[in-house]
């Protein structure tokens, strides 16, 4: 784990332009900070796909059109806030299901389970904890999988890595599997600004978390103040990219590395994409990857939508 960190780390501040990967972001702190991120009133995305997994569970059955009983793969469960919803829809709705919830992190999937013991008693649960494709190949085959890839964790993705990260997934599933896939949609370019540049300074903090941590477990000398966050959304394309900059020409030390990097003034280090897609687009990574869409399930405002593709 930390000699992988490490690795990233050292070839992230090596390159040019520099960058660090923003699965980073999420150690104790980093996922404190990301659930306070869900909760600011600006970012919608979270509140806008609630309101699809609450309201349109019966929609969203009917188009699977699964007989009775089925999977449901959720790759990356996280804390399984949205999805419990969905799960308890399709229970009242009378299917019979086994959730299996797949995450790399151990704390994730413990938390979950106690989560979704509380809320729904007879939920049928197989945790994996581990990698999404390891688990894909290991799936027993009779039973149809509705695969979930919810949050717009795909968003995540540079557009390459989307189209094989989907292909490879289309590759492990069965001609009857589905996959629910959650896809922020373009919108009002304010919007989307005030959702990931907040007032509150929260998503600065949750960048900046990234420096605190290579002090803390790479042994680094960061000095924070010398450095900020920014941000920027372009409508044209659709991409959130968030940046650490450099506030002045200086050199960090990693004692872990042994190595010194250095900085220009105004130097900047790409941290995330969050790219924004369109319903072309949508439609385009769905056949670029071997699936066909079925249907888009909305919120009110048309700001996210879960898209359903065949295989
Ligand atoms: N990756 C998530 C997203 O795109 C979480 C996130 C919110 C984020 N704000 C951020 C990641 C700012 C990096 C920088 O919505």
């Amino acid at each position: 784990m930390i000699e992988q960190f490490k690795k990233d780390v050292d070839a992230g501040l090596s390159a040019h332009p520099k960058h660090l990967s923003s699965k980073y972001f999420y150690d104790d702190i980093g996922s404190q900070i990301f659930q306070e991120i869900m909760a600011m009133p600006e970012y919608y995305l979270t509140d806008s796909e609630f309101e699809i997994l609450s309201l349109q569970a019966k929609q969203i059955a009917q188009k699977l059109n699964f007989k009775s009983p089925f999977n449901i793969i959720e790759l990356g469960a996280g804390d399984g806030y949205k999805t419990i919803r969905l799960l308890k829809n399709f229970i009242e709705l009378g299917l019979e299901f086994t959730y299996i919830p797949v995450d790399i992190s151990k704390k994730a999937i413990d938390l979950l389970l106690e989560k979704g013991a509380k809320e729904i008693p007879n939920l049928k649960v197989k945790p994996f904890v581990g990698d999404y494709f390891k688990l894909l190949s290991s799936i027993p085959n009779e039973l149809p999988s509705l695969v979930l890839f919810l949050g717009s964790n795909i968003g995540n993705f540079k557009q390459e890595a989307a189209q094989s990260f989907l292909k490879s997934i289309q590759s492990h599933l069965k001609p009857i599997d589905k996959l629910l896939i959650g896809f922020d949609l373009q919108k009002n370019p304010i919007t989307i600004k005030s959702a990931y540049d907040d007032p509150h300074g929260i998503t600065r903090a949750f960048n900046m978390n990234l420096l605190h941590r290579i002090n803390n477990e790479l042994g680094a000398d960061f000095r924070l103040d010398k450095f900020d966050f920014y941000c920027h959304y372009n409508p044209v394309n659709g991409e959130v990219r968030s940046y650490l900059v450099s506030l002045k020409k200086q050199d960090v030390y990693i004692k872990s590395l042994d190595k010194t990097y250095s900085f220009d003034y105004n130097e900047l280090i790409w941290t995330e994409l969050s790219k924004k897609y369109s319903f072309t687009e949508i439609e385009d990574l769905s056949k670029a990857s071997n699936f066909k869409l079925v249907a888009n399930f909305l919120d009110c405002k048309h700001y996210f939508a879960d898209s359903l593709w065949i295989v």
